[in-house]
């Protein structure tokens, strides 16, 4: 869903702040690199950014920027910025890169969750300003605990005079509660002639963006404060901690999604989705499951417990038992899958197959109604439709350096514990007696037996232990 663009004529460039070092992750990874629902934080800022219309992204990088640069797939503008001297700092190594006459959002790469829909609401407000660049727009919020964040000074009609940081607060400032979030918007020409202008004496020695407000007021620029819809929008990362209670934030929100779209989970408090999840009408997932990547399941399909689904098709009716792990696997309608088993890359089955407890499928097609149920191995194969597939069976698809096809067809039963040595082909309607290895083709209709034969023996003796 895209938002709509600021009424406003002036192009938007998204410069995203990204270049700390997140020493409190206490991590080799850049900060940004680490992982909300399976996804860079960056990427989360990027995406949620890139859904304002016409908006040109800049991101400004420093700690591990290659590796940065690296993960992420997406068109930006890349600014370096050497050593971290501020937001102030930061903002300036994208601002070159900028056009003129265009409004600048600012973001933070680890704040996650920031959502279009606030974002357009701040853009809007940088338009109180009469004159042709509008004024400053600021997303701001009330704390109960605001140590560490840079205050919101008002006067005594509510009009906003500057930006303290909390290190550079009087103890009647540090009672404020109003917290700037750090994003904000306001056209490129104000940055222009304000950045030049921060000084790093203070406290910390950096170029604080924030000084802006101040020099905005000096000048009778508008200085607007929203505030978003949810706290968890504006809450940074700065540790583990507060990235896994992000995780639980968006999981939840993810599935409160599925509730109102009407599938039953079990648990809400008990599901991942670390991609996107599409369902049809009464799906019904139990708790522990985690979906990657692209899942689709279609109407009716039930999921059981702890199972791991990445980007796979199921088809109206299946059905998953507990515990299974499908990967790249296209399950077509009423199948049955599991409990336990695992379906790799390239698994195919087709509508009412079932694949049971301890099987393992990897590219094979298993066609209607087909049944591999107990303990086997169908890997490269081609299986018909109605083929029963006896417990332990397996196909020697690999000679250690090639892989190799078995054909199998229709009606055809495969005895237990048989070992079908690939490239092979079995007919329509042949049984294969339990235990045999099958090397050469079997006919239609044929009987095919391939083991030691049985001899009894009468009247054997044990031997007996010699003292
Ligand atoms: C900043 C704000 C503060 C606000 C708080 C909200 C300033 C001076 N202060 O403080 O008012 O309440 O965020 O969390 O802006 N970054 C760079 N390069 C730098 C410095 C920072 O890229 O040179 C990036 C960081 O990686 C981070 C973001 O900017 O993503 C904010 O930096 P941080 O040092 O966390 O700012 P705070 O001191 O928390
Ligand atoms: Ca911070």
């Amino acid at each position: 869903m895209s938002q709509p663009s600021p009424s406003f004529d002036l192009p938007l460039a998204i410069i995203t702040l990204a270049a700390g070092k997140g020493s409190r992750m206490r991590s080799d990874l850049p900060k940004v690199l680490h992982t909300l629902a399976g996804k860079p934080m960056l990427q989360h800022v990027l995406d949620s950014a890139s859904q304002l219309a016409g908006a040109r992204q800049y991101v400004v990088i420093g700690h591990g920027a290659e590796q940065v640069q690296a993960a992420i797939a997406q068109d930006v503008c890349w600014a370096i910025q050497q050593q971290q001297q501020g937001t102030g700092h930061a903002v300036a190594q994208a601002l070159p890169e900028v056009p003129d006459d265009a409004l600048v959002l600012v973001l933070y790469g680890d704040v996650p969750l920031i959502t279009p829909a606030t974002l357009s609401a701040l853009l809007q407000q940088t338009h109180a300003s009469k004159g042709q660049d509008g004024g400053l727009a600021l997303l701001t919020i009330e704390l109960v605990d605001a140590t560490g964040y840079g205050r919101i000074v008002r006067d005594e009609s509510g009009n906003i005079q500057a930006i303290v940081e909390h290190k550079e607060a009087t103890p009647e400032q540090r009672i404020i509660r109003e917290v700037n979030t750090g994003i904000l918007a306001v056209a490129a020409r104000h940055l222009r002639r304000w950045l030049p202008l921060l000084s790093a004496n203070n406290v910390q020695g950096e170029y604080y963006l924030t000084d802006i407000v101040a020099l905005a007021v000096a000048e009778g620029i508008a200085v607007r404060a929203i505030h978003p819809q949810h706290e968890h929008e504006v809450q940074g990362v700065n540790d583990r901690l507060q990235l896994a209670g992000l995780e639980r934030v968006f999981q939840r929100q993810q599935a409160d999604d599925l509730l109102r779209l009407g599938v039953a989970l079990a648990d809400p408090a008990r599901l991942d989705i670390r991609g996107s999840l599409t369902v049809g009408h009464d799906v019904a997932i139990d708790v522990g499951c985690i979906f990657e990547g692209d899942v689709i399941l279609g109407d009716g399909v039930t999921i059981g417990p702890y199972c791991v689904i990445r980007n796979s098709q199921l088809a109206a009716a299946t059905r998953v038992e507990a515990y299974c792990h499908i990967d790249e696997a296209a399950v077509a309608q009423a199948c049955v899958v599991g409990p336990y088993a695992r379906l790799r890359p390239g698994a195919d089955l087709a509508n009412g197959a079932r694949v049971g407890n301890f099987c393992e499928v990897k590219k094979a097609h298993i066609g209607a109604g087909s049944k591999v149920n107990h303990l086997s191995y169908i890997g490269d194969a081609e299986v018909g439709t109605n083929v029963n597939i006896g417990a332990g069976t397996i196909t020697c698809n690999y000679d250690g350096v090639n892989k190799a096809l078995t054909r199998i067809g229709d009606n055809a039963f495969i005895g237990s514990n048989s070992a079908l040595v690939a490239p092979v082909a079995i007919g329509a309607n042949v049984t294969i007696g339990a235990g045999s290895v099958i090397v050469s083709p079997v006919a239609d209709h044929q009987l095919a037996i391939a083991r030691g034969k049985q001899r009894n023996i009468d009247g054997w003796q044990r031997p007996v232990k010699k003292c």
